[in-house]
């Protein structure tokens, strides 16, 4: 966390967000313009009420503070609200009153780990709910600053938690069904809430080696842009429709992303066809002067950022000098007007100047927040999000009959676990349910004693707890290690040095291990990969489960996993690299693939032994995968494929049919992975990607049960892209797989050909 946002964020609690106000359309001023004119297209109604306003009226609505104009009866608006995964504290979000508490779902790592897209729509159209009741009561926006859908590039980065994870086709999933979700409700009049897909682009370093985040230069070439870091916010601003988007503090090849041209007007508005505003990271505009030194006079600074098409101003800066730039001749008045119209489009859009009586949202209330159902799915996401890396001997499910009068022993920094299972941004949570006390609570009845003993902490070399741990491990039956990190090792602001798991947890691991009666249980909580390779090797080491940031719930539904109340079947949205891993490659190399310098970066690139491949995560059931094979291979010509819809990247080239079936004794839920691997050799002369995912499903499954599972193949999965960014069409064989095994085998033949 910046010093910055610090210093705001404290400034704006202490005044206390009000926010909830809205324009009087009855009978205040504004009743008679056409910008209370509902028949009217949005476009005409923003453009008229900015053109009644002062310039100096309209600088104060460059920034995300707005203030208000009693002239035009027209309340602040406070622009700046988050909801990353439950409405969070920020400048526009106040608790208290009837709204002491909003829901907390698992991280956005979780929710990427579930592979299940219509938990994350669900769980958005509940923070949208929430966020929307937060409004009308007076305590949220209606603008919320979120999703962050840059790609987990570097397992270092601290705010890989906020992403579904590493890959740029799981990462354009999520966006599609998040940003449904967050916008669209049953009214369809109206967006639901405005959402926000940051930070564009290529955002997924904060501090490393002496550079931060507010002056990095991200050298990114045309095939990588292409190739990984767009995608997500092409499908979040074509397909989603997002309302905004946030240019981000880093600058993109020399210029800050915030004056960026290239990517803001050229990428996002005109190929893209964004339909809403640009607002800066919080002080982005200042950066470019300040610390990119980008330009050097305040007038500049407003004329690049504008002119690149950042509309909106988290921060002051627009606020303290448009007026010089106006002055100086480096803007005109219309740069000014363009940027408002597209803010307060927005606004219109939300219903924010309509008849509230008319409005379904604006009827939701306190009583919408935080309900049974509500909890119930924040405790079903969290079962959905845990990864079982491991389970030697069937060690896992423990038996809870068998454990009467047993003693169990939760061992470890992370067993009480509460406020860190929120990973960053959020709100307050309801309650949070830490594990020791989901243990206790279904230890009950069973005359099972759970004891807790904190051994040390997350990163510290105190051992000073460890002969308390131990004594309580030698009298127990089942012990448990909990470990991990926290936001002091991985956060906003913060990357990590070391992804090896802290060296204090490490010696208690191998301390217990002399000491248990039975094989240990692993349990890591973290945002981001670690290096268990010590676990996985180790045959004291029964069991192992990553579980991210589970949110409000995530205690409980651990222990579900861990007594076989709950099948877990989350798999891994990031590769899980050895700790050498950070000593191969530096932070600051945006290449996907290997070279000299870089072995390769997520699975599609990683040359090296990974120790937990994205994708991984074990069931306690089996699942078998069968299909019809009486075309195990095809043959196609380049020049029918290009025959297709020039523009149509979704043209169907195939659709492959898999059977899943529960192999196994208990119920159970299997994320099926299509991937293509393309060939091997390509006339561009880049490495091709080792394979790359095409389709993913999670299906429940019954003891014995089959479902069918299908994977549309499309145009965009045949194609490679090559140095300058362009897409062909290749000859070669393009084999599919599922899950591990080969299940066909497309050979395209002929020239290849240019798609786009
Ligand atoms: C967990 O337990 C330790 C040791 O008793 C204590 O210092 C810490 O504050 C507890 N954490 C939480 C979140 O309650
Ligand atoms: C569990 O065992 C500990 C250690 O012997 C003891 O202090 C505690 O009272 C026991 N708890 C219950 C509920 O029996
Ligand atoms: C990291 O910083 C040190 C000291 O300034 C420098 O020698 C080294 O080259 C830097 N490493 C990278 C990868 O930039
Ligand atoms: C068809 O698939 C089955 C597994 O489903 C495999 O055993 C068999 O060898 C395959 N046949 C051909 C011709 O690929
Ligand atoms: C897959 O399942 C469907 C319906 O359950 C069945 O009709 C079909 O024959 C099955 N296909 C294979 C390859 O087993
Ligand atoms: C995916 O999530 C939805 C929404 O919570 C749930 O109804 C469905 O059962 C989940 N799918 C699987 C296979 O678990």
């Amino acid at each position: 966390m910046n010093l910055h946002w610090i210093v705001l964020f404290t400034f704006i609690i202490s005044i206390h967000a009000q926010t909830g106000s809205f324009p009087d359309c009855k009978s205040g001023p504004l009743s008679t313009f056409p910008i209370c004119d509902q028949s009217l297209p949005s476009r005409q109604r923003a453009a008229d009420l900015v053109s009644r306003m002062t310039t100096a009226e309209k600088i104060t609505q460059l920034v995300t503070t707005a203030a208000a104009i009693p002239r035009l009866g027209l309340p602040k608006f406070e622009w700046w609200s988050e909801a990353l995964h439950g409405v969070a504290y920020s400048p526009g979000v106040s608790f208290g009153g009837d709204l002491p508490a909003a829901s907390s779902f698992p991280t956005p790592i979780n929710l990427g780990a579930s592979f299940n897209m219509s938990l994350v729509h669900r769980i958005a159209s509940v923070i949208s709910t929430e966020a929307r009741a937060f409004n009308n009561e007076g305590r949220a926006g209606l603008v919320f600053f979120t999703p962050n859908i840059n790609i987990f590039r570097d397992p270092r980065w601290g705010r890989g938690q906020e992403t579904p994870g590493e890959d740029p086709f799981l990462t354009s999933q999520y966006v599609y069904a998040l940003i449904n979700g967050l916008q669209r409700g049953d009214d369809e009049r109206y967006l639901k809430i405005a959402a926000d897909c940051k930070h564009y682009a290529a955002y997924d370093l904060e501090n490393w080696n002496g550079t931060d985040r507010f002056h990095f230069d991200a050298r990114v070439s045309d095939l990588d842009l292409i190739e990984t870091y767009m995608p997500p916010f092409e499908t979040c601003i074509r397909d989603a429709k997002v309302a905004s988007i946030m240019c981000s503090y880093n600058a993109v090849n020399g210029v800050p992303s915030c004056a960026n041209k290239f990517i803001l007007e050229t990428i996002a508005r005109e190929s893209y066809r964004l339909d809403g505003f640009v607002v800066s990271d919080c002080g982005a505009v200042s950066t470019i002067m300040d610390s990119h030194h980008y330009t050097s006079t305040v007038e500049d600074t407003v004329a690049v950022a504008l002119h690149a098409g950042t509309d909106l101003n988290c921060g002051d800066f627009y606020l303290k000098h448009t007026q010089e730039a106006l002055d100086k001749k480096t803007i005109v008045e219309a740069d000014i007007d363009q940027a408002v119209q597209r803010t307060f489009n927005v606004l219109i859009r939300l219903g924010y100047f309509d008849p509230p009586e008319q409005q379904p949202y604006r009827k939701l209330s306190h009583f919408d927040v935080d309900t049974v159902e509500t909890r119930q799915l924040s405790l079903e996401a969290a079962h959905q999000s845990i990864v079982l890396l491991k389970n030697s001997n069937k060690a896992l499910p423990l038996d809870i009959n068998q454990l009467q009068n047993k003693r169990i022993a939760l061992i470890g920094p992370t067993a009480n676990a509460t406020e860190l299972m929120q990973g960053n941004y959020f709100g307050k949570a309801p309650f949070l349910l830490d594990p020791v006390t989901a243990f206790r609570g279904l230890a009950i009845g069973h005359s099972i004693n759970v004891s807790f003993a904190y051994g040390c902490k997350i990163a510290d070399g105190d051992q000073s707890g460890f002969s308390e741990a131990i004594e309580l491990a030698k009298s127990s039956d089942v012990v448990i290690f909990f470990g991990g990190i926290d936001q002091s090792i991985e956060s906003e602001g913060h990357d990590r040095t070391s992804i090896a798991l802290p060296d204090i947890q490490l010696q208690l691991i191998q301390q217990l291990e002399k000491t248990v009666r039975s094989p240990l249980h692993i349990v890591i909580m973290s945002g981001s990969g670690l290096d268990l390779s010590y676990v996985r090797d180790s045959s004291q080491c029964a069991s192992l489960i990553w579980m991210g940031y589970a949110g409000q719930s995530g205690g409980l539904a651990l222990a579900n996993v861990m007594f076989g109340d709950y099948n877990p079947g989350g798999r891994l949205p990031i590769t899980m690299y050895p700790a050498s891993y950070v000593d191969t490659v530096s932070m600051f190399d945006m290449q996907m693939r290997p070279s000299p310098t870089n072995p390769g970066r997520t699975y599609k690139f990683y040359t090296g032994q990974a120790v937990f491949e994205f994708g991984y995560g074990l069931s306690y059931t089996t699942f078998q995968y069968t299909w019809y094979n009486d075309t195990a291979e095809s043959r196609m010509s380049v020049k029918s494929l290009m025959k297709n819809n020039f523009d149509e990247k979704k043209v169907q080239v195939h659709l492959y049919r898999v059977n899943v079936t529960n192999t196994g004794s208990v119920a159970g839920d299997d994320a099926v992975l299509a991937y293509v691997v393309p060939p091997q050799q390509s006339l561009n002369g880049q490495t091709p990607p080792l394979k790359k995912l095409f389709g993913f499903e999670r299906v429940h499954l019954n003891v014995g049960e089959t479902k069918q599972v299908f994977f549309p193949f499309n145009m965009e999965s045949l194609l490679t892209v090559a140095h300058d960014g362009a897409k062909w069409l290749e000859p070669g064989s393009h084999k599919i797989i599922i899950g591990k095994q080969h299940m066909h085998t497309i050979h395209l033949y002929g020239k290849p050909a240019r798609w786009s």
